[in-house]
């Protein structure tokens, strides 16, 4: 009988030893969250600037759809974390939502039908599984990125919209203004 007690009390042991599970700091994975989201688009958009500069936006779009994912890849490495972005109308089927993100755009496709502006959409960290999830809206944030977001024959060239057709023909990505909700930041990494 002592015994038994005895091994249960050290099962209950183990078991809150193997289980030791640190409380959501929900605030401190939404810092964690947009210091990487904004080191990522400040990389981004320092190369991109760049190849626009040399070869304009057909120029730049060449060398941002090859380069981009390896770039979002190569600094989710070091971080340790998963950086992804992803949206309602994609260009890129790379950046195709999942369930869960698709779940998060719904939510904010919501709060923007009720009349929320983009601007006001909040972060949002969360636990998945054994990951912290972490979702920040992306938006059409400067006038350049209508050079390839915007609307054809407006701000969109003859050349650029050739180009985005041939690479992208799922296109779903033009017609934005500034201010625009364009996608989310996805961001995860382990507990
Ligand atoms: C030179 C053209 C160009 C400019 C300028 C540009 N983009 Fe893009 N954007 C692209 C291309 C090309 C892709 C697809 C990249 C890939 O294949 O991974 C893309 C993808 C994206 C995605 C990922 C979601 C998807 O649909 O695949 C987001 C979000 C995005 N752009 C936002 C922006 C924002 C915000 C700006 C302005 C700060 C901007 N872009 C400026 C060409 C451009």
């Amino acid at each position: 009988m002592r015994h038994l007690f005895a091994t249960a009390a050290l099962t209950a042991l183990l078991a809150s030893c193997t289980a030791p599970e640190a409380p959501f700091d929900e605030a401190a994975a939404i810092q964690r969250g947009q210091g990487i989201a904004k080191a990522t688009f400040q990389q981004l958009s320092t190369r991109l600037q760049g190849a626009m500069a040399e070869g304009g936006p057909p120029g730049a779009l060449g060398y941002c759809s090859v380069a981009a994912l390896p770039l979002v890849d190569s600094l989710s490495a070091v971080q340790g974390v998963r950086i992804k972005r992803t949206s309602d109308r994609l260009r890129a089927p790379h950046d195709a939502p999942d369930a869960d993100e698709r779940r998060r755009l719904d939510q904010v496709l919501a709060m923007l039908a009720e009349g929320a502006k983009p601007i006001d959409i909040p972060p949002q960290a969360l636990v998945l599984g054994d990951s912290i999830a972490f979702y920040q809206p992306i938006l059409i944030n400067m006038p350049n990125c209508l050079k390839c977001h915007g609307t054809p024959g407006l701000e969109v060239d003859s050349a650029t919209s050739a180009m985005l057709a041939r690479k992208y023909p799922g296109d779903k990505a033009t017609g934005y203004a500034v201010g625009d909700f364009r996608g989310l930041w996805s961001i995860r990494w382990k507990r």
